[in-house]
């Protein structure tokens, strides 16, 4: 069972149960400008169902616990990603927006960049983040990435932020 803890987070795997919190999450059009569009309900569903094939490599987005309340706020966590060469292990995060700018986001991938490094086969991660993404480039810059290359990736033109293994502070 993939479960990672900070300081203020539990990083778990998330189950059908957690559709509604994470709904709130990706079905704000606020939070999903950076993306095609919100989605749907029934698209969250079949989502979360992905997260869960992961799951048994060791990879996939993580349900967000806040642990003061225990709600679920967020996702963060490792997947893999071809996009112009080798697969990369990417790492993603998305918050609630009333959550925006406590240092969750960065707390959660710190983590994950952490357990990456120490349990999966990877000598380097990254984040695909659309340039003007700036909260995300921040988020990113705090962990220690920067910017590899640019590619143009699912209909958009992305910034490639990496870290190296030996690098990771
Ligand atoms: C990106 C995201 C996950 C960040 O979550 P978060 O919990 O607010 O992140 P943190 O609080 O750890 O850090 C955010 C940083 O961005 C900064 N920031 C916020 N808005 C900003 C803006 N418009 N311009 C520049 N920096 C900004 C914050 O000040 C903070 O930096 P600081 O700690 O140096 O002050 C959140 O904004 C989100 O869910 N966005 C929508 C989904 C998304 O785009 N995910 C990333 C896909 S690549």
């Amino acid at each position: 069972m993939l479960a990672l803890e900070t300081a203020r987070l539990r990083l778990r795997e998330m189950t059908p149960q957690d559709a509604s919190a994470l709904h709130a999450v990706w079905g704000n059009a606020k939070t999903m400008r950076w993306y095609p569009r919100a989605l749907t309900p029934e698209e969250v569903d079949g989502w979360i169902t992905r997260q869960m094939e992961r799951y048994p490599s060791g990879t996939g987005l993580l349900a967000i616990v806040l642990k003061v309340t225990g709600e679920v706020i967020g996702d963060c966590g490792p997947v893999w990603q071809e996009i112009d060469g080798p697969t990369e292990l990417e790492i993603g995060y998305h918050v609630r927006r009333d959550c925006w700018n406590r240092g969750f986001a960065t707390e959660a991938a710190a983590a994950v960049r952490d357990y990456a490094f120490a349990e999966l086969d990877c000598d380097h991660v990254i984040s695909l983040i659309r340039p003007e993404n700036l909260p995300s480039r921040r988020v990113a810059e705090k962990n220690g990435f920067t910017v590899n290359r640019m590619v143009f990736w699912r209909e958009y033109d992305h910034c490639v932020y990496r870290l190296d293994k030996g690098a990771a502070r």
